[in-house]
């Protein structure tokens, strides 16, 4: 997707399309709007007054203008209740137009006003960012492995906007949103590929060159160097795959940021998710490809950070393993000892995840970070919780925690804060080992939650369970396809820049 800036009327520009807005009860609109159905002889009028029009958030309608403007398409797009509206409004009202646009043959390149820049009241530049992200994260379109590509919607897109005034606000929207939505879309592309295609040193791999393009610092350890480290709890998830895994490390530092206290973000990337010698049903286990989008969010937030410039130190660090059944797989009874010394005793070999961050934690300390925020689809449990709502928030710190909150907010990508307490830790106290991998199904996402803390040391931390929200099996909404949503990019970069 192509994004372009102008400075006009929307009415006169050239286009295969124009599209305007309309908020929800308005019978004779103003604005750019009111200017297109004035040259338009009242059509839009006629269109609210017939009743087939409401300005519903989301629904669209179109009109052929007849020669009356250069641009032989208009498209409306509702807003909602003018209340209700903020930037998220403006985002799903962008991705709303661009998949009605995506759906005619005649469309390759289309012209937008910004969405609540004009009436919705909002912020010029935050206005502008979220009709990019929508428009571009409305274009995703998964991995194709057919022999004939789908059909491709339109690839260039004008910002218009009439005053002169809030062009250079626009101008650093449209920037900021573009390199958003490409991290997004990036975490995407990892989560859906097959894993027979995206396997831990394949992920490694495209993370290298995404870190190459960018200016981000990128180390891979290996098995040995793991070994090396005494990371053997993340190694023991390892041993029933033929793929060895990888860390990988990718580090943001803009000049006099190196020896700041970073932020950290750590992501769970099990890369196949099989459950292991504690197999999992092979009903919908297909979807445990997407087991590792949390280390997905990872490395798409952290191409947006450098390419945005976010001034200070961020570190990214993605845990790639596969998790296999085999000759070698480690097994429920086991007791490993990893990085920090302390003894975990294997219930399940399907709570994997927990332990990979075991080790991935316990490593990230020598950083001496600011904070740590780890993403992982650890639980099916939160998804019983929450639903598809929002990613669960576990936090043991109250300024992170509040960090997250706003930057959830601010992304409109939700999140809901769930329970720490202490008495949480008796269900996973061993009696041959400090700690077990599963608490049973009492409070499973807590217990995960408090096995993981079990490992940090020294710094604040918090635990995004996303498992819930990562992908989804049916299209949700106008911002992507099913599949892999890029859950976490969006927030990652609001408390990047915040924290
Ligand atoms: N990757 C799964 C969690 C998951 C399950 C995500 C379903 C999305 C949909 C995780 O590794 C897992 O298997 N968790 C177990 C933990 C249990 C064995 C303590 C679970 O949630 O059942
Ligand atoms: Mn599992
Ligand atoms: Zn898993």
């Amino acid at each position: 997707m192509q994004f372009s800036i102008s400075q006009g009327n929307i009415a006169t520009t050239a286009a295969d399309c124009i599209v305007v807005n309309l908020f929800e009860g308005v019978e004779a609109p103003g604005g750019a709007t009111g200017a297109v159905d004035a040259a338009l002889g009242g059509a839009i009028r006629n269109l609210i007054a017939a009743g087939d029009f409401d300005g519903k958030a989301g629904a669209t309608a179109l009109l052929y203008t007849n020669g009356k403007l250069p641009a032989p398409r208009v498209l409306i797009v509702g807003l909602g209740k003018a209340e209700k509206f903020d930037a998220h409004g403006a985002r799903k009202a962008a991705a709303a137009a661009y998949k009605a646009l995506a759906k005619l043959k005649g469309v390759k390149q289309f012209a937008t006003i910004v969405h609540g820049a004009g009436s919705g009241d909002l912020d010029a530049a935050a206005a502008a960012q979220a009709v990019v992200e929508g428009t571009a994260l409305a274009s995703y379109r998964t991995p194709n492995y057919k022999r004939e590509a789908p059909e491709p919607g339109p690839t260039q897109c004008t910002v218009v906007e009439y005053d002169a005034a809030r062009l250079s606000n626009i101008e650093a929207g449209v920037r900021r949103g573009e390199r958003i939505a490409a991290g997004v879309n990036l975490a995407r592309d990892l989560s859906n590929e097959p894993p027979n295609v995206l396997y831990p040193v394949a992920m490694a791999q495209r993370a290298q060159t995404m870190a190459a393009a960018t200016g981000l610092r990128c180390t891979i350890l290996g098995e040995e160097t793991m070994r090396e480290l005494g990371m053997n709890i993340l190694l023991a998830v390892s041993r029933g795959s033929a793929h060895e895994a990888q860390l990988v490390i990718l580090e943001h530092a803009p000049a006099g940021t190196e020896s700041q206290p970073p932020l950290v973000l750590v992501g769970k990337g099990i890369t196949f998710d099989t459950g292991g010698i504690s197999i999992k049903p092979s009903e919908r286990m297909e979807e445990m490809k997407h087991d590792m989008s949390g280390a997905a969010a990872v490395i798409g937030a952290m191409q947006a950070i450098a390419e945005l410039g976010a001034p200070r130190r961020v570190i990214g660090v993605a845990a790639c393993v596969e998790n296999m059944p085999d000759g070698n797989a480690f097994r429920p009874g086991d007791i490993l000892t990893g990085m920090t010394g302390k003894s975990a005793e294997i219930l399940s070999t399907d709570a994997e995840g927990r332990l990979i961050l075991a080790d991935a934690l316990a490593y990230v300390a020598r950083f001496a970070p600011k904070a740590v925020v780890d993403l992982a689809t650890l639980t099916g449990a939160i998804g019983v919780a929450l639903g598809q709502q929002a990613a669960g928030l576990f936090s043991n710190n109250d300024d992170l925690q509040a960090a997250l909150m706003a930057a959830s907010a601010k992304s409109a990508e939700r999140l809901w804060p769930m329970p720490m307490w202490d008495e949480y830790m008796e269900a996973i106290k061993g009696d041959m080992a400090e700690v077990k991998n599963s608490g049973g199904r009492a409070g499973g996402v807590s217990t995960s939650a408090k096995f993981i803390e079990h490992f940090t040391e020294g710094y604040p931390w918090a635990h995004l369970d996303i498992a819930n929200v990562a992908w989804t099996t049916t299209e949700r909404d106008a911002l992507g396809p099913k599949g892999a949503t890029g859950y976490g990019v969006r927030l990652l970069v609001d408390l990047a820049e915040a924290y």
